[in-house]
């Protein structure tokens, strides 16, 4: 059976995409360090929502943050797992689908980051289930960062031309079959309007390789607050 899980797994094993070979952070989860660091908001519980393998958790934790990691792919987690023990790092993790909902008590993070998982959940349905989880396990006032392929992404943005759901903006990988909904500003500011208050926006353009070519890739990323009233 090829299940979405299945796609995963071998996406990593051949490390077409940047997060499949990549063992250092991302530079906007670097950025949204320095941006706790300076808004003296140590010490926080962060939810790494599609953590893959955790390079992202891991740079977290090594700030003294604590890290929670979630995500489809079970030996994803194993290596998180692996990773924290290795650095002595705290950091959990548990393998679960997050279409079915966060399996966590409500207000139990100070932040949540999600870097390239949300753009995967193709369903609205399922992005509505997204937000209402996020806003629930959020405590008031929590941390949400997002970033994900915009609609002029050079690799993501010519697929639009084979969509299966043109009106959706949903494109699907060619080398994995992985589908991925591409994204503009005012769509992930309206998706989160008006429980999370925006903080910060930006579009980094840049090169980098995705499944053995470069490309002009072109990346959205948000900080958002949760504005909810518990
Ligand atoms: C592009 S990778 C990014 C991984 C990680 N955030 C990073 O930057 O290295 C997307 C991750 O989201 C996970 N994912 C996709 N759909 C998911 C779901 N429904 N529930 C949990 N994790 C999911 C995948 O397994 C994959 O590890």
């Amino acid at each position: 059976m090829d299940t979405t899980a299945e796609r995963w797994k071998a996406e990593y094993a051949c490390k077409g995409i940047p997060s499949s070979f990549r063992s250092e952070p991302s530079q906007i989860v670097l950025d949204f360090a320095q941006f706790l660091e300076r808004k003296e908001l140590n010490a926080r519980r962060i939810l790494d929502i599609g953590c893959g393998k955790g390079r992202n958790g891991a740079y977290l934790a090594s700030l003294g943050h604590q890290v929670t990691g979630i995500d489809l792919v079970e030996d994803n987690i194993a290596a998180l797992k692996e990773r924290a023990a290795k650095l002595g790092l705290n950091v959990s993790g548990i393998a679960h689908d997050i279409s079915k909902g966060f399996p966590f008590p409500d207000a139990s993070f100070d932040c949540a980051i999600d870097i390239f998982c949300y753009k995967h959940q193709v369903e609205q349905e399922t992005r509505n289930l997204y937000k209402r989880e996020l806003l629930r396990i959020l405590k008031p006032g929590g941390l949400f960062l997002l970033s994900l392929a915009s609609v002029e992404d050079g690799f993501y943005g010519p697929l639009l031309k084979d969509s299966p759901r043109p009106d959706q903006k949903l494109i699907i990988d060619p080398f994995t079959g992985i589908a991925s909904i591409l994204f503009t500003q005012a769509d992930i500011e309206t998706a989160f309007a008006p429980e999370l208050v925006l903080e910060f926006s930006e579009n980094r353009t840049s090169e980098s390789p995705m499944h053995g070519k470069i490309y002009p890739r072109s990346v959205l990323s948000f900080i958002l607050r949760s504005d909810a009233k518990k």
